[in-house]
């Protein structure tokens, strides 16, 4: 695995010693999960080593817990080992180096952390996590490892102020707001790596800069869809959930295709900024991947929904719209926006967080693009 990631690129010569320190096996549980087309399928160690070993050493996400380990959920993947490529982009990003100190929001298996520690030194990690089960597991694994940083359990949106101030903040959870206090606790100069994204567009890596008087600022790059930290999910739900047969909508017809809105990463994730709180999930016919397909485009605080329904041979699409928004017609406009601004790449944004506001910009920081408080 690392002699692929280093061929790939993604592995630095820099990092490579801690791969090769940290062996990812040993952070990986007896039970996981392997993502697949149909959701997670259930991998045991014992019942077939070969493929849970294979698991471990290829370059995928090996999920470690569903539903925030309720049983009896519906298969909503909650903790994992990251991609290793990911994992090897992102501690290129964040540019530590030896005697600074990190924090890690989301420790996961406590991988991640293992590797920072074999290069920064333990004493100079610490590692936030939210699930006290997890955590446990990952102090263990850590420490059969050889590896004993600080592994919190707690709320990682909060940091952790006791061993403040950081030089790096790097979380391996998603998020639509950066909590001000990352900000707060990084020194200036220091750097904040996170996952970022809307509930339309799941993500891009924003690399923040902290300057002397508490703002954080930077460019997106890179595509890393992670999971939500716990408090900034949208809330969950299916399309039978919020689409019902005794709701009234306005149908109108369309020519737009929805490839490039809902799939194009750029196009997505400037779509998402200009219209806040919207989902979008696609159901294929038969539940197959096929030409005949519906994109379900649902806010979940209002209650509004547009159904955007593809038959292929079709001269249009016909498109429904229920509720106080009319989030197709949103949608519509802010693809239009994103072709007339010249189809921007998600790395020409930008993120600038104060104490008190979020804004994205587009190339500088007076083209401010969204708001939030
Ligand atoms: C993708 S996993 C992290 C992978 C991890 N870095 C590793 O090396 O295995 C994301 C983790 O973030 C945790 N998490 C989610 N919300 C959190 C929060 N608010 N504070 C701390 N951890 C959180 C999840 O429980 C999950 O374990």
């Amino acid at each position: 695995m690392i002699a692929r990631l280093c061929e790939a690129g993604d592995l630095t010569e820099d990092w490579r010693p801690s791969f090769e320190r940290v062996p990812r096996h040993l952070f990986i549980p007896d039970k996981v999960w392997e993502d697949g087309t149909n959701g997670p399928t259930r991998l045991g160690r014992s019942e077939d080593p070969y493929a849970w070993l294979n698991l471990a050493y290829s370059d995928q996400p090996v999920i470690t817990q569903l539903d925030d380990g309720d049983c009896s959920g519906r298969g909503y993947v909650s903790s994992s080992a990251s991609m290793p490529s990911i994992v090897a982009m992102m501690l290129r990003r964040l540019n530590a180096t030896h005697g600074m100190k990190v924090l890690e929001i989301g420790t996961g298996t406590g991988w991640n952390a293992g590797l920072l520690s074999a290069r920064l030194g333990a004493r100079n990690v610490v590692s936030v996590e939210v699930d006290a089960e997890l955590a446990e597991r990952a102090r263990k694994a850590l420490a059969d490892a050889g590896h004993q940083p600080q592994v919190i359990t707690a709320d990682g949106m909060d940091g952790w102020l006791p061993s403040a101030p950081y030089d790096r903040v790097l979380a391996t959870a998603a998020v639509q707001r950066v909590p001000y206090a990352w900000v707060a606790q990084a020194r200036p100069g220091g750097l904040i790596v996170t996952p970022w994204g809307t509930s339309f567009h799941n993500g891009a890596l924003a690399c923040l800069t902290v300057d002397n008087h508490g703002t954080a600022s930077g460019y997106f790059g890179g595509n890393v869809a992670f999971m939500w930290a716990r408090s900034q999910r949208t809330p969950h739900g299916s399309v039978e959930d919020r689409v019902r047969l005794e709701h009234d909508y306005v149908e109108t017809h369309t020519l737009l295709y929805p490839r490039e809105p809902v799939s194009d990463f750029d196009a997505s994730f400037a779509i998402g900024l200009r219209v806040p709180g919207m989902k979008s999930t696609v159901v294929f016919d038969g539940d197959r991947v096929g030409p005949n397909f519906t994109v379900y485009l649902m806010d979940p605080v209002s209650g509004a929904w547009a159904s955007w329904r593809i038959d292929q041979g079709a001269d249009t699409y016909i498109v429904r719209q229920h509720g106080p928004r009319r989030l197709f017609d949103e949608l519509e406009a802010a693809y239009a926006w994103w072709r007339q601004a010249g189809r921007p790449t998600h790395d020409r944004f930008g993120l600038t967080v104060n104490e008190s506001t979020q804004i994205v910009w587009l190339d500088s920081p007076d083209q401010m693009i969204s708001w939030r408080v």
